[in-house]
């Protein structure tokens, strides 16, 4: 057969399989499907083969070959939870908070997300598009293919609308895919201190009908379900009212103060409950119980200095799905690199970098409706695929601060080549 690019040779090749057609559940995590000296091959933007090189090489002739000899062949990382998009910068306060000041205390003194704000209401599409579009080189550069977008530095009808085109714009110009998520209840903003519930009718009424009819295809929607955010029963409303729209649903539960976050997603049906450091055990057994994805994002509690992370272990032997994101982010975590996630999920975690890796492509994929088009090296999925200047999978975790991915190919065409 011919084919477009012809990868042979890898030290490792890591598939990472689905688990009876999805997500590789509970104690299922870390299955790789690793092959030694393999080898991939592409056509078009298609996967068509994956297997020993000894086999490929005798089947396929290729226009492009690519020499991975003493590296790792893998899928590109799904970045399933990140706040990408959005203007200025927060450093002062992280140096506030190194001082000792609470990031809720923050953002209640009108700081933090509010900050944020008032800095992309100011900036046109235009230049957060171009402030966006740094990040996504970084995280492309770090191997991140596909990743989720949100919006939520609007909190105003106007500006949500151009988030979420900032985010159609970015998902077109750059190689990353972006799966957008309209997260208008990400705070009650300054205007609607006191009259919260003022602010929840807007988003119901307003945000989410705007945001529907402007929709290109699928489009999450997401609440920030915390105190001093939204309350248990205003994210409720809001997420029935999406789900009526046909919005798929996310909800960030549990990363400060537990609130029943974690029973209101499964209840409604999301497709994942992201955070998750204080849930209850109640609520770890609910995540083994269903379909939505446990999304946590270790970057979170290590970029505010916590030392409490997401309890992993439990929800994997609940038998949840559990994925791993960024969180990117201009308050509690600035980090483009999915490399570094993994290697704080690998300590905090406890996790090994064969359940790191695959909580950070298949379940990751799991987490944004993708899990049968990417995440995974099978044939006919989307060519998204990392090659790491590593010799063993085991150097990803292992070491950190770094860069260990040398080529990036995006629905089959090298898109970086640090070679
Ligand atoms: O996921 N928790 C809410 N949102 C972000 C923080 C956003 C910000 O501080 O700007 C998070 O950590
Ligand atoms: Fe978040």
């Amino acid at each position: 057969m011919n084919v477009d690019l012809l990868i042979l040779h890898a030290a490792q090749v890591l598939t990472i399989p689905p688990a009876e057609g999805g997500p590789q559940r509970g104690h299922r995590l870390g299955g790789l499907g690793l092959i030694e000296d393999g080898a991939v091959a592409v056509s078009g933007d298609k996967i068509v083969a994956v297997g020993p090189t000894r086999e490929l090489a005798a089947q396929a002739q290729a226009e492009h070959t690519l020499d991975a000899r003493g590296k790792v062949v893998m899928p590109g990382f799904v970045d399933p939870h990140t706040h990408v998009v959005w203007a200025g910068d927060r450093a002062a306060e992280f140096e506030m908070r190194i001082g000792g000041a609470a990031y809720l205390d923050i953002m209640n003194a009108g700081g933090g997300i509010m900050s944020t704000v008032r800095a992309t209401r100011a900036a046109s599409v235009d230049q957060i598009v171009e402030q966006s579009s740094r990040r996504l080189d970084r995280m492309l550069a770090h191997g991140t293919t596909t990743a989720e977008a949100k919006t939520g530095y609007g909190l105003e009808t106007g500006t949500e609308l151009r988030l979420l085109e900032a985010i159609d714009r970015l998902s077109t110009l750059h190689p990353i895919d972006l799966v957008p998520t309209f997260l208008g209840a990400h705070a009650v903003p300054a205007e609607y201190r006191g009259r919260q519930d003022d602010y929840v009718d807007l988003v119901i009424d307003e945000m989410l009908p705007a945001a529907n009819a402007r929709r290109l295809g699928a489009l999450y929607c997401d609440v920030f379900c915390e105190q001093g955010a939204f309350t248990l029963d205003q994210s409720r409303r809001i997420l029935e009212r999406a789900g009526e729209l046909g919005f798929g649903l996310k909800i960030h539960a549990d990363e400060f103060e537990p609130l029943g976050g974690v029973r209101l997603g499964v209840e409604l049906g999301a497709a994942s409950a992201d955070h998750l450091v204080v849930t209850p055990p109640g609520e770890i057994d609910l995540l083994g119980q269903s379909d939505m994805v446990a999304v946590s994002l270790p970057g979170t509690p290590f970029g505010l200095g916590q030392t409490r992370f997401t309890p992993a272990q439990a929800i994997l032997d609940a038998g949840g799905i559990l994925a791993l994101a960024s969180d990117t982010n201009p308050g509690t975590t600035w980090c483009e690199s999915m490399q570094m996630v993994i290697a704080i999920a690998c300590r905090y975690l406890r996790l090994t970098p064969a359940q790191a890796i695959a909580a950070s492509t298949l379940n990751a994929a799991h987490a944004i409706g993708q899990g049968n088009r990417i995440g995974s090296l099978e044939p006919d999925r989307q060519a998204d695929l990392l090659v790491l200047g590593v010799p063993d999978y085991r150097h990803i975790g292992y070491r950190y601060g770094v860069n260990l991915v040398e080529t990036v190919i995006k629905r089959g065409r090298i898109v970086v080549d640090r070679r």
